[in-house]
């Protein structure tokens, strides 16, 4: 079943509307004086057709976030704005669904399902039709006149999240939906879940869920927004590029697991993760040659900072030429530029100055941590027996996301770069990449 990834609502994903933007909200339950905030200047943004998971141990104030954003809850600060308007009560573009399904034991199936319509003045036959309708998609037919007690947990959920659907929200709000269920109920559950988002039927345009689930989130989400605790910020976003439907025993999806939990557990801050999480499709590299990039490295160190316009006009150069060399001298931290003025790093300075096998190593370092297409090509390679990966492999890997030919450009920037960094090199005549049988001495000597 590959037919979420030609599905329009996950080519949607990456371009469509804002629907939710949460900007800036801190909220504060206690008047008490240094009682420290629930969250604390907290940014995030949701989009027509993605799946967004907001991840965080107990505590974290992912619940709290989520009644922000249905409305339930006002921010002590900042904002939270649907399609563009300030939402300053319920937020009727929203729906809920809880851990605890929080359904009325005295009502039925049905009637339960109808509550949020009845809520909304919906007329009785109008109600009865469109409960009708939910109740087929989720799986609930049979079930209609029974009452909550007389029902399995995962069917409790089903009325849960027919409940939602119901009401047919813009973007559905789920907290924790399947942390009360057996584990093979709550794997069903998601499943169906995801079955739903793929097909016509489904009446939402965006999904946010809350969980502390690591596992679940990358099963689930478009993008995961990790919050950490005392006061609750975000840590990290984390973009999932993996395919659907998603496999748990694939190595990507391990590695995807592990780096966020270590993220999570604090025994490797962001900052460092971040860049190693970053995908081909997230991170494109900019278009320079080690060269030009040396050369020009070379030139600052000479030089000190330098104002961007300046040193374009010295070098006669269009601005568009050197642009590409100044993202990729930032991209690789070697430089920063700020106001309009370039100047080096340390790192860039080191790598200005140092002799050629030592700056073949920071290079190979930087473009082992900060260009993702180049890092993926060189795990790539050196987990072959005979050292070599077909060019066709990545290109497929690339035309998910870039035209044919940005695909080609990529390939040939990260050819170079992996060159340098004696990683790998490519046989244009077989179209492979190859292991540099120096790849790992280069990582660990070089001098200094
Ligand atoms: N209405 C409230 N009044 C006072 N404090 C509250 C209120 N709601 C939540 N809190 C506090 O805010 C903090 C965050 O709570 P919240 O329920 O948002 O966290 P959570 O990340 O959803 O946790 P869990 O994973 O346990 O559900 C907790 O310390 C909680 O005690
Ligand atoms: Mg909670």
């Amino acid at each position: 079943m590959t037919q979420a990834r030609t599905d329009p609502r996950h080519a949607r994903a990456a371009k469509g509307e804002v629907l939710i933007d949460v900007e800036s909200v801190t909220k504060t339950f206690s008047n008490r004086d240094g009682e420290p905030p629930v969250l604390d200047h907290v940014s995030f943004s949701v989009h027509e057709g993605e799946i967004v998971a907001l991840l965080g141990r107990s505590g974290s104030g992912k619940s709290t976030l989520l009644r922000c954003v249905a409305g339930l809850l006002q921010p002590t600060s900042g904002s939270v704005r649907h399609r563009g308007r300030t939402v300053e009560g319920p937020n009727p573009g929203t729906a809920m669904v809880f851990q605890s399904f929080a359904l009325m034991p005295w009502l039925t199936v049905r009637q339960n399902v109808e509550l949020g319509l009845e809520a909304k003045g919906i007329g009785r036959a109008e109600r009865r039709e469109k409960a009708e309708r939910v109740i087929d998609i989720i799986g609930l037919d049979g079930f209609e006149d029974a009452y909550p007690k007389e029902i399995s947990g995962g069917m409790r959920q089903r009325v849960g999240f027919a409940r939602a659907l119901v009401v047919e929200p813009e973007v559905l709000l789920m907290d924790e939906p399947f942390s009360a269920l057996d584990v093979l109920t709550a794997e069903n559950l998601r499943g169906e879940l995801l079955e739903l988002w793929g097909s016509e039927a489904f009446p939402v345009e965006s999904i946010v869920i809350v969980t502390h689930n690591i596992e679940e989130a990358v099963l689930l989400a478009d993008r995961i927004v990790i919050l950490g605790s005392n006061p609750g910020r975000v840590r990290l976003e984390v973009p999932v590029d993996l395919p659907r439907p998603r496999d748990r025993h694939a190595p990507a999806f391990g590695r995807l697991v592990n780096r966020i939990y270590e993220v999570m557990t604090g025994r490797l801050p962001a900052e460092v993760v971040a860049p190693m999480l970053a995908t081909p499709a997230s991170v494109p590299l900019p278009r320079a040659t080690v060269d030009g990039l040396s050369g020009f490295a070379e030139l600052l160190s000479d030089a000190g900072p330098q104002p961007v316009a300046e040193i374009a006009d010295r070098l006669s150069f269009e601005m568009g030429e050197l642009l590409p060399v100044l993202d990729a001298l930032e991209l690789l931290g070697f430089a920063e530029v700020d106001a309009g003025t370039v100047a080096l790093t340390d790192t860039g300075r080191t790598f200005a100055s140092a002799d050629i096998q030592a700056s073949k190593r920071i290079f190979a370092l930087a473009v082992l941590q900060h260009a993702p297409l180049v890092r993926l090509i060189a795990g790539a390679v050196a987990k072959e027996v005979d050292s070599t990966v077909k060019g066709r492999y990545f290109r497929d890997e690339l035309n998910r996301s870039f035209s044919e030919t940005e695909a080609q450009v990529q390939l040939e920037i990260a050819s170079d770069w992996g060159r340098y960094a004696e990683q790998f090199s490519f046989d244009v005549d077989h179209d492979e990449f190859v292991a540099d049988p120096d790849r790992d001495r280069v990582l660990v000597e070089g001098g200094e």
